[in-house]
């Protein structure tokens, strides 16, 4: 990315910025990246605001009717929230850029944690389809990083730091609430790759054997933006399917939206504890 693309680039994130800051009624002091899994999370958020994507400055907008999403702006318990109905996942067609922009938009907006959620595959032999998996480190094996280029100095530096990419007070927290709440849940790592096709047999081995607890298509790049900015993160996965060596069977999109829904109200409780907790 040269000079002028970089400028480009900044200067786009700060005209979504002024246009919603113009907009909205207070500003959020907590994001949330509502993935597959935490869709009820939104029956708890007191709404006072929701945005269009299409109408914020610079938002990549998907062309897929069945995609389009929306910046909700609301209270969730005592706290002032901002959350993204519908996420950018990389094998959509987005570059990097494109689907970590708006994290870069909500750290301006004065976000001072950022939740995330997502469906995955289970790795770990001991995992059961519609439990959640709290993440506490993940794999990059995205084939691009969205800090390429020329570094955004005003975000943060060159070469971040990513020995705790997950807050270990907030995954404490969140085993706490688990447990005090008699939810199902276990703490692992996550594999992000582009997708959009499931791995292979010989793909999910070697995912397990590299350490991975999980596998999925997103997350990895917004958590990357979001520690650049060395802002706080948590994250969690429903756990859609079982990948271990013996266990996988095809799936489908439907099978994996039902596990998902499985998961959904201990995910959902352990978030709201969490973010109200803070
Ligand atoms: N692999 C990748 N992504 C996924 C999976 C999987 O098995 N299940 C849900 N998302």
């Amino acid at each position: 990315m040269n000079k002028e693309q970089l400028n480009t680039y900044s200067e786009k994130i700060s005209l979504a910025h002024q246009h919603l800051l113009a907009a909205i009624p207070f500003p959020p002091e907590v994001g949330i990246i509502l993935g597959t899994g935490l869709g009820g999370l939104l029956a708890n958020i007191s709404i006072s605001m929701e945005v269009d994507y299409r109408d914020i400055p610079f938002f990549p907008v998907s062309t897929v009717e069945s995609h389009a999403g929306t910046l909700v702006f609301g209270t969730l318990g005592n706290k002032k929230i901002v959350a993204m109905k519908g996420r950018f996942h990389y094998y959509e067609g987005y570059n990097m850029k494109e689907v970590t922009f708006p994290v870069r938009v909500m750290k301006k907006l004065g976000i001072s944690h950022l939740f995330i959620s997502n469906a995955a595959g289970g790795l770990h032999p001991d995992f059961k389809v519609g439990q959640s998996m709290i993440i506490n480190d993940h794999i990059d094996l995205f084939p691009e990083n969205p800090l390429r280029g020329a570094n955004l100095e005003d975000f943060g530096p060159r070469f971040p730091d990513m020995s705790e990419p997950y807050d270990e007070l907030l995954i404490q927290k969140a085993l706490d609430i688990a447990k005090d709440e008699n939810i199902h849940t276990a703490v692992g790592v996550y594999a992000g790759l582009q997708g959009p096709n499931l791995e292979t047999k010989a793909e999910y081995k070697y995912l397990g054997k590299i350490g991975a607890d999980a596998v999925g298509m997103s997350t990895v790049p917004e958590v990357i933006v979001a520690r650049h900015m060395n802002l706080p993160v948590f994250a969690i996965s429903a756990i859609t399917d079982l990948c271990a060596p013996g266990k996988i069977k095809k799936i489908t999109i439907s099978e994996v939206l039902q596990a998902a829904a499985m998961a959904e109200p201990g995910m959902t409780t352990i978030l709201r504890k969490l973010i109200e907790s803070l």
